[in-house]
């Protein structure tokens, strides 16, 4: 899968950890930065992922801050994505299943390394459930 990833500097050790596994899954990861401790603004990352997503360019988007929050509400201002803040492998699988959810955010001051591992695994290879979250669906992205 196409995988376009960006993170902040609160983010980038957990984001450059999940390139290396993804690619070693096999994945072909395109890597938006930062990959620094230097502080940088979270939307300007989120924004450039979110906008390969949006274009096709990328199958799937992740990104990583402190908390998974602030790339989400950037992401989400982008026309055809849809990104959800998956801190548990419940709601990563759960936002793929019901929203079909095509970003994920995740927060490196909130997970382990092992937890974000599984929840970005789990959030590629779970497919939506369609049906009656299709219509809900479609009620989403008729909002953009
Ligand atoms: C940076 O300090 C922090 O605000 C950012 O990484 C993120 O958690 C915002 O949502």
């Amino acid at each position: 899968m196409k995988i376009a990833a960006g993170a902040d500097h609160a983010g980038f050790r957990l984001k450059d950890e999940l390139v290396r596994l993804l690619r070693q899954d096999g994945h072909e990861v395109e890597d938006f930065g930062t990959s620094s401790p230097a502080s940088i603004d979270y939307p300007d990352v989120a924004r450039a992922v979110a906008e390969a997503v949006a274009s096709r360019r990328a199958e799937r988007g992740l990104l990583v801050c402190g908390t998974g929050i602030g790339m989400a509400m950037t992401a989400n201002k982008i026309a055809g994505v849809r990104a959800a803040t998956c801190n548990d492998l419940y709601t990563a699988r759960m936002a793929r299943e019901h929203n079909d959810a095509n970003v994920l955010a995740l927060g490196e001051r909130v997970i382990g390394p092992g937890v974000a591992a599984e929840a970005a695994r789990l959030f590629l290879s779970t497919p939506f459930a369609g049906g009656r979250h299709q219509r809900r669906v479609e009620k989403i992205n008729a909002l953009d």
